[in-house]
């Protein structure tokens, strides 16, 4: 049985009836050598092919002999020059006119060949040509050399293998290398297999049985036809916010800030009342937030109780006069779904109220909205501190600006706002080339002393907090803001893997 790289083989040598080197063999058979190599040895085996030896001679040129392929031999020279000079002239005389190399080498073989006669006349030697020669050997090889570089020497007629052998010993005029090569030949065995055997049966599919008899070596494969069209592969991925979120938080952390989480689950002492929120703020309403029903209360940080009572009544001792009311702890003990992480902020700073700190969040909260195409009742903003001695306003609009800057969006304004808890405040807006409007972006200040006395901060504050997703539907280029929380696989499968990265210049 053979392969059918064998019996290609066998075909074209028939075809071609003269020894073939192994890259002959290999072109013909569209393989590299290294197959043909196999292939051979195989067919060895089988003894249906030799290989042959065969020494093969390069003819190239030396040193020497670049510069006379250029400028002629030296015998040519010196015979041109003597018949210049009318065929007879005195040996000094012709000797001064070449280079003292050319002329003794000139003199020699011009000499030998029997060109040129040496005469001496009274006291002086004079040189005759006696035959102005054509075209010799010599200088067509030379010529061939010239333009071909190497020549086989095999493959040259007995007159320039000769000139060629002549010119070999003259020092450094050519040189001759010898290279073995290999050629491969049919046996009489294989010149009898039958044509019908050497057949090549192209298969698709390989079974079990082809395997197991070996017979799949006598049959061609077929070629994967890797560019005929086929379904769409679509590789696992991150939602198209969950990649926003990644790349928030990886602002962030370049930017030196550490990540902090915190309980959806609030106590409404933490998420309104430890930021000077009044107890009536129209915020705290059910109409805005969730309260939770069991369990409807929760453990306060009694430490501070006393002192967040303190400074909403009274201003405690920030100077302020507070809200003037009654403080009622059973308002505060109130268990509520977070409506901002600002609430997971004070807690942490509660914690660690002891410069230097820059931390953020990226998570979720929940408003009791109606959801519509641009809200949700439950969705993410992006948070952030930082506390130091001598930290001032203007670091909080450099570092709102570097921030979404690094996520592309140069053109971000400042503006006024006010939010309970901060003092000054202000809003970030940004502009959108493609859309030409500007965007809400996030709510920022300084903590007011109202809220960080009774947790013993002693430095200024700065504190900014806003939504995820409509950055995103501005990235997204989207209208509604639920396209993220449709889980419609065609359109998360139509975003690319790095269409953030491309979007806000990171590639
Ligand atoms: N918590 C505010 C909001 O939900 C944002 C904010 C955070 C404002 C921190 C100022 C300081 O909109």
């Amino acid at each position: 049985m053979l392969h059918w790289l064998e019996k290609n083989l066998i075909k074209i040598l028939r075809r071609i009836d003269k020894p073939l080197s192994f890259e002959e063999a290999a072109n013909l058979l569209n393989r590299d050598v290294g197959t043909v190599a196999k292939t051979v040895q195989w067919l060895r085996e089988k003894e249906l092919l030799e290989v042959e030896t065969r020494t093969i001679h390069f003819v190239s040129l030396g040193p020497e002999g670049e510069a006379y392929s250029l400028e002629g031999l030296p015998e040519r020279r010196l015979v041109d020059r003597l018949s210049d000079l009318g065929g007879v002239v005195n040996i000094e005389e012709l000797r001064k006119s070449l280079e003292e190399n050319i002329f003794k080498i000139g003199l020699l073989w011009a000499k030998k060949n029997g060109w040129i006669q040496i005469e001496a006349r009274n006291s002086e030697k004079f040189i005759k040509l006696i035959y102005y020669p054509p075209e010799t050997s010599e200088e067509k090889i030379l010529k061939q050399l010239r333009e071909k570089k190497t020549i086989e020497f095999e493959s040259l007629d007995e007159d320039l293998k000769k000139a060629c052998l002549n010119l070999k010993s003259r020092q450094s005029v050519i040189e001759i290398e010898e290279i073995k090569k290999y050629y491969i030949r049919l046996t009489e065995k294989a010149l009898r297999i039958p044509q019908e055997e050497l057949e090549v049966e192209e298969i698709t599919r390989l079974t079990q049985d082809m395997l197991i008899s070996g017979s799949w070596r006598q049959y061609r494969f077929s070629k994967f036809n890797v560019s005929a069209p086929s379904k769409p592969v679509y590789t696992g991925k991150r939602h198209p916010l969950q990649r926003l979120i990644k790349i928030v938080k990886e602002k962030f952390v370049e930017m030196g800030f550490e990540e902090i989480r915190g309980p959806v689950v609030e106590l409404a002492f933490w998420n309104f009342d430890a930021l000077f929120q009044p107890q009536d703020h129209p915020a705290r309403d059910m109409h805005d937030t969730f309260y939770l029903d069991q369990p409807r209360i929760g453990q306060l940080p009694e430490n501070l109780v006393e002192k967040i009572k303190n400074v909403h009544e009274k201003g405690g001792s920030t100077g302020s006069l507070g809200w003037r009311y009654l403080w009622k702890r059973e308002e505060a003990e109130k268990l509520v779904l977070r409506t901002h992480t600002t609430a997971t902020t004070i807690r942490y700073l509660a914690e660690h109220p002891d410069p230097p700190i820059k931390v953020f969040s990226v998570d979720r909260i929940y408003r009791n909205e109606k959801v519509d195409w641009k809200h949700l009742a439950e969705f993410h903003q992006i948070e952030g501190i930082v506390m130091d001695k001598g930290v001032c306003f203007r670091d909080l609009i450099g570092l709102i600006r570097e921030f979404y800057s690094r996520l592309g969006l140069k053109d971000v304004k400042f503006r006024p706002s006010y939010f309970p808890y901060t003092e000054p405040s202000a809003e970030a807006i940004v502009y959108l080339r493609e859309k030409n409007t500007w965007l809400e972006l996030i709510g920022m200040g300084i903590f007011r002393p109202e809220v960080t006395q009774p947790l013993g901060v002693k430095y200024p504050v700065l504190a900014w907090g806003g939504g995820l997703e409509r950055l995103a539907l501005a990235l997204y280029d989207l209208e509604d803001i639920r396209t993220f929380y449709f889980n419609d696989l065609r359109w998360i499968r139509s975003i690319s893997n790095i269409y953030l990265e491309k979007k806000i210049g990171m590639m």
